[in-house]
């Protein structure tokens, strides 16, 4: 196991009495101004809009509406103005990742006069300046911005899609599972595949003998596959709501990353794809995933984790670890489909290769992809991963 320091000050009220009981003391103990930031319509047509105003009433609230999946840039413009222009103390944040995610930028952007874009570009800026405390209200399990220190925000005029990690992560989060029960079955499916990615991303790793990691993330695969399935059935089945929200927060709070080795290679892949064509996040991953892993088999040396990883989390009993390594990227091909989005680049609308090149040499790049990944990949490897993607 690989040394590490694990700091993580996230103040979680998990369940569904915390916000009418707690919300406005953990608010004011920041101050009185405050910038609510939302996306679309989902909390109005829920109504935790209209709650929220009423457990605020007397505060200073600012709104920054519209915040959209994929968050842009161009919001976290505005709310750089508008944190500024109100002299805010607080940031709320209500919504899934990409208001979170948007959200601490601006807690950033508050006090840098110049272009928010520069603190993407370069997250050590985001360390030597203040921040604005963010408090959140999480209204969909997926990334665990609740948790961490992590924004991905996307530049359409170039292009770029980048993540970037500040020095907090939020001050208080409300994980209300009840409060997912309105997530759409699409929405759902995309938001189970990113918890899911994220444990394979910390799980095929070369850290030797850091059982303690790769037990936990065996558990919490298993939640996710059992209960994403019930959540898309069942959109109101609390029990697995509730899984899925804590199984998402525990994924990439920083404790099942720790001791390993290894960086990531799918999500940037997949970040190239929404940002050339803005699609889902959780979709792009759901589609890349099983020709990541068919192109890591090539590599025999992946063979005996892919077979505990068989044996493990898909409960294949298979002495031999070549065959149980092919069982589990079957079984891992089957349960993303049967999550019912998606399964190839053509049916979200990437119908042909004209980005590929640009995309593979970026995704190396940002990624880190021929130094720091569980498979190392060059651009030809990325291409093909992408060309396998656009057939069944
Ligand atoms: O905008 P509204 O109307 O709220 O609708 C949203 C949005 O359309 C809807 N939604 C959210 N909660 C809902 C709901 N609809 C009905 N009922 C509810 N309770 O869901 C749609 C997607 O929301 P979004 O916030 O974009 O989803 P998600 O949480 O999956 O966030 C995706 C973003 O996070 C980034 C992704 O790249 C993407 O930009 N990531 C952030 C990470 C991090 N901070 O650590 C890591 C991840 O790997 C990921 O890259
Ligand atoms: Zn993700």
């Amino acid at each position: 196991m690989e040394n590490f320091r694990f700091h993580n000050a996230t103040d979680i009220r998990f369940g569904t009495d915390h916000i009418d009981n707690e919300l406005n003391d953990a608010v004011s103990k920041f101050g009185n101004n405050v910038l609510f930031v939302y996306g679309g319509q989902s909390i109005k047509k829920s109504g935790l809009y209209d709650r929220v105003l009423k457990l605020l009433a007397g505060k200073n609230i600012v709104e920054l509406p519209g915040v959209e999946p994929n968050p842009k840039i161009e919001s976290v413009r505005e709310g750089q103005r508008l944190a500024k222009e109100n002299d805010i103390d607080v940031i709320l944040a209500v919504g899934g990742g990409s208001v979170i995610d948007a959200s601490k930028v601006i807690g950033s952007a508050r006090y840098y006069d110049g272009d928010p874009w520069d603190l993407v570009l370069d997250g050590q800026k985001r360390f030597e300046i203040d921040q604005l405390p963010l408090i959140d209200i999480l209204t969909l399990s997926a990334t665990e911005s609740e948790m961490n220190v992590g924004s991905v925000i996307t530049n359409p005029e170039t292009h770029q899609k980048f993540g970037v990690g500040g020095p907090n992560s939020p001050a208080v989060s409300f994980l209300d599972p009840t409060l997912t029960y309105t997530v759409p079955a699409r929405q759902t499916a995309a938001g189970s595949m990113d918890i899911f990615s994220h444990l394979c991303e910390q799980y095929f790793d070369r850290a030797e003998n850091n059982d303690a990691t790769k037990g936990m993330i065996e558990g919490l695969m298993k939640s996710v596959i059992k209960w994403a399935p019930v959540a898309i059935k069942e959109p109101e089945n609390y029990d697995a709501r509730a899984n899925l929200m804590w199984t998402a927060t525990m994924a990439l709070n920083g404790i099942v990353g720790e001791g390993n080795v290894n960086d990531w290679t799918v999500h940037p892949l997949e970040h190239e794809l929404s940002a050339f064509y803005d699609i889902t996040h959780g979709v792009g991953l759901g589609i890349l995933t099983p020709r990541w892993m068919h192109y890591c088999l090539r590599d025999q040396t992946t063979i005996p984790l892919f077979a505990r990883f068989a044996r493990n989390v898909w409960n294949i009993q298979e002495d031999d670890d070549t065959t149980a390594a092919g069982f589990a990227l079957q079984s891992t091909r089957e349960w993303i489909t049967s999550l019912g989005f998606e399964m190839t680049l053509p049916e979200v609308g990437i119908e042909d290769e004209v980005h590929f090149d640009e995309m593979a040499k970026s995704a190396v790049k940002t990624g880190n992809l021929t130094k720091d990944a569980y498979v190392k990949l060059d651009e030809d490897a990325v291409k093909d991963i992408y060309r396998n993607s656009m057939i069944k």
